[in-house]
């Protein structure tokens, strides 16, 4: 049940208008309060506090009301009754279905031939877990990765591997796909993470190699054989690549993989929608839609739907990429996960699919994100001060999480070790609100105290054991205990927050919501716990069985969060 709500919409109905309901931060003083006099005192040049006395006592006929009381200028602080909480909670943690929408979400969206970055950490690991949600919530979602493999990359790979086996038939005049084995030409994971920086480096100083690399990229994307047949190639290789690290974070798979080649092939749709509204112009023999406003503050350069050279670009691609779906899947809406550094980007593509009437443009979302810093503030680096790839992220939280449970003398086998590293990986990136930058610290975000997922875990196990210990003890719902201690009270109205929690976190795509939430309820069950003994033998038969009951209903509820938040719980810790 979403608790907030239900007593939010019997205030309101009882008030007769719409009010303020708060949750304070320390529940010694009520459940919920509100500033409702204040603000009503003040439209009707009333006292506040007289005016709270009379609201307090509507408040206080409510049937689910245990107390109301008046604090400070005016505030009306509600206290709820135990027996109604206690029999919300034992109605189970099932969630009011809402409508459901159809999404389209383009997350991950991972490049051919060019290794995972850190710069994919945040799309993977958010993109994921508002996909979960999205689905917990019973929207229908489908999940896109918009895999980057029909740019100038693809020809600078192509024609930097030319330069390395000249001899391969692909770049033959005569090339034959029948006459060749694809098996006696391999590129190794390894080496083709090599292939893109050299080549991108020669292309830089090298204009000869750099026109080649044009040239492919043009030929390549007009069904050229030899090429093409390269690029099937490293194209499974990099898909094989994508795949380990998707399994790696314990990302839900792909619905699609489809990103801009296949958008490619329907650039011809919105071209010719481009051509009937005389969108398209030709600047310096490239083909651009304006799509600056007079009411833009900010440069608006023109969206180019050919550059010079004839080749597809990124935009265009994008909003072929926005016809297909709608296509496809006549989504309600399109979310995009990416960097902030591609706002303008998705700007100017969401401005054209306006002009044409290709999708609702408020529909279409781009969810950008800040960027992850290495302590110091400085961009994240490897030890031996390169860039850090995904991988090797992953692989640095693994080697924290091993020293710290050397030093703690905790024996843990590799599966455990992993599952920890992930949490501390994935909770730290959820907790963040979004939009900020924050600084990514392996050690930090590997400790077992304090808001990091590690904690998240312990507490998940350290729960699970108690209940395996119990076994059947207890499982249908007790009578309410004579009284509830304030810990077991506290426990019962967060786990009745979580509907509100997953809701909100949605609405506002922020994933930092349900993170904070999975903190908070993880301290209020180790208080729980430490205060409330439940298997010691001088706890009474009904409060242990109380006991249970509540620590069974947090299990559910903290699985569930761990689940949406894409962690996997070890059996022991
Ligand atoms: N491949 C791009 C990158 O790695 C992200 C693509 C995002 N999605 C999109 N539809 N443009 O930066």
């Amino acid at each position: 049940m979403n608790l907030y709500k239900y007593v939010s919409d019997a205030v309101n109905t009882k008030l007769g208008q719409s009010v303020n309901l708060e949750v304070p931060r320390n529940r010694d003083f009520g459940d919920f309060s509100t500033n409702a006099a204040m603000v009503m005192a003040r439209s009707a040049g009333k006292n506040p506090r007289e005016l709270a006395a009379d609201i307090a006592s509507k408040i206080s006929e409510l049937p689910f009301v245990a107390e109301t009381s008046i604090a400070g200028p005016g505030f009306i602080n509600i206290k709820i009754k135990n027996d109604f909480l206690w029999n919300s909670a034992a109605a189970g943690a099932d969630i009011e279905q809402t409508p459901a929408m159809t999404i389209d979400m383009d997350y991950g969206s991972y490049n051919v031939a060019k290794s995972l970055h850190i710069g994919h950490l945040r799309t993977s690991i958010v993109g994921d877990t508002l996909n979960r949600i999205a689905k917990f919530l019973g929207h229908k979602t489908i999940s896109y990765n918009h895999i980057g493999d029909w740019g100038r990359p693809m020809g600078l790979v192509i024609a930097y591997i030319e330069s390395l086996h000249p001899d391969w038939p692909f770049f033959a005049p005569n090339f034959d796909a029948d006459k060749i084995n694809p098996g006696d030409y391999t590129i190794t994971a390894t080496e083709l993470d090599t292939y893109y920086p050299a080549a991108s480096a020669r292309g830089k100083e090298d204009e000869a190699f750099l026109n080649r690399a044009r040239e492919i990229t043009a030929d390549l994307q007009n069904g050229h054989p030899g090429y093409t047949a390269l690029y099937n190639l490293f194209l499974k290789v990099s898909l094989d690549m994508m795949d380990g690290i998707i399994k790696k974070l314990n990302m839900m798979p792909f619905d699609k993989t489809l990103g801009e080649r296949n958008a490619s092939m329907h650039l011809g749709r919105v071209e010719e929608m481009l051509r009937a509204r005389n969108l398209l112009q030709t600047s310096d023999g490239a083909e651009i839609v304006t799509v600056r406003r007079d009411t833009d503050s900010e440069p608006m350069p023109p969206f180019m739907f050919y550059n010079s050279r004839g080749a597809d670009t990124y935009e265009a691609t994008d909003l072929a990429a926005i016809w297909f779906r709608k296509d496809s899947d006549n989504p309600d809406k399109i979310w995009y996960l990416t960097d902030a550094r591609q706002q303008l980007h998705f700007k100017q593509v969401f401005r054209v699919a306006e002009m044409l009437e290709l999708f609702p443009v408020e529909n279409l979302e781009h969810l950008y994100f800040g960027t992850i810093n290495g302590p110091g503030g400085q961009p994240f680096k490897t030890r031996d001060g390169n860039a850090a790839g995904l991988l090797d992220i992953i692989e640095m939280v693994g080697e924290a999480v091993r020293r710290r449970c050397a030093e703690a003398g905790k024996k843990l086998d590799d599966d455990t070790i992993e599952s920890i590293a992930l949490a501390a990986l994935k909770f730290t990136d959820l907790m963040h609100d979004v939009k900020s930058d924050y600084i990514f610290d392996p050690a930090a975000v590997t400790s077992f105290e304090g808001r990091t997922g590690p904690y998240i875990l312990y507490t998940a196990v350290r729960l699970n054991s108690v209940l395996r210990r119990a076994g059947n003890e207890c499982t249908t719902a007790p009578a309410m205990p004579a009284n509830l201690a304030a810990d077991e009270r506290n426990l019962i109205i967060e786990l009745l927050d979580f509907e509100r929690t997953v809701r909100s976190a949605f609405d506002n795509r922020a994933t930092d919501q349900l993170a904070n939430y999975a903190y908070d309820l993880c301290q209020l069950i180790n208080t729980f716990y430490h205060n409330c003994p439940i298997l010691r033998d001088d706890v009474d038969p009904q409060t242990r069985c109380a006991r249970l009951y509540i620590a069974r209903a947090a299990q559910t509820t903290l699985s569930t969060v761990i689940s949406l938040m894409g962690l996997r719980i070890p059996n022991e810790m």
